[in-house]
């Protein structure tokens, strides 16, 4: 046996999830942000999934903040959401990080849309009121929910860009989902966590969100 095979062998599974799970953020980031990859990301879309939008212009040439988004999943933003474009809707988004994707969702959906972000940072508080309204408190905390639900005046969307914890995804599933308007969207990102072990998740870990 080579030598490096050989200690691969010796490096506990969790130490190699989480180096493996660095190199994926870091696509993240190419992807949603640095300019000098736009087009090719414009292109990887159009060629791909044969789709053009202006959301997808607003993802490729956004330049101003982090829209911390992987860029296939524009089309299906699209597919799911463009019902609901120019309406009074009330949109949730867990997770706002640096305010970036609050402010897609308010050119996507527009001026009448009640969009909120939710985020345990009390930094993000920082980008409330600029594309919606942030509230500060845990996608775990049920009562910090309810005073949300009940600001917005009842849901269309949620949006969970949240911890991605598998501790924590059924319990805002289960406290939110009743809340949803009839024919709302509940959509969860980023669900290949649920094969992270420092997420909780696993290939047939009891708490893999897909065995939910
Ligand atoms: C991936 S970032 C959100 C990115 C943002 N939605 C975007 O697309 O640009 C995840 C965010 O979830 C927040 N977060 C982590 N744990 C949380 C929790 N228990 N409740 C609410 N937000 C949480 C983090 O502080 C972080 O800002």
């Amino acid at each position: 046996m080579r030598l490096t095979k050989f200690i691969a062998l010796l490096v506990p599974n969790f130490l190699k999830a989480s180096h493996n799970n660095r190199g994926r953020q870091e696509s993240i980031k190419r992807f949603s942000f640095h300019s000098r990859h736009r087009m090719e990301v414009k292109e990887d879309i159009q060629k791909k999934y044969q789709h053009n939008s202006d959301l997808l212009d607003y993802f490729t040439s956004n330049s101003k903040t982090v829209v911390h988004k992987w860029h296939h999943y524009i089309p299906l933003y699209h597919r799911y959401f463009s019902p609901y474009r120019g309406l009074k809707i009330r949109f949730l988004e867990i997770g706002v990080s640096q305010g970036g994707s609050l402010q897609m969702w308010r050119n996507y959906f527009g001026d009448d849309a009640i969009i909120f972000g939710i985020d345990i940072n009390p930094e993000c508080m920082a980008f409330n009121g600029q594309a919606g309204q942030v509230r500060i408190g845990s996608q775990v905390d049920e009562h910090f929910l309810e005073s949300v639900v009940a600001e917005m005046g009842g849901l269309d969307i949620v949006l969970d860009d949240g911890s991605h914890q598998m501790k924590h995804i059924p319990v805002t599933l289960n406290y939110l989902f009743p809340h949803l308007n009839y024919g709302g969207i509940y959509m969860i990102e980023d669900l290949h966590t649920a094969y992270w072990r420092k997420l909780g998740g696993g290939y047939r870990a009891k708490m893999n969100f897909f065995l939910y």
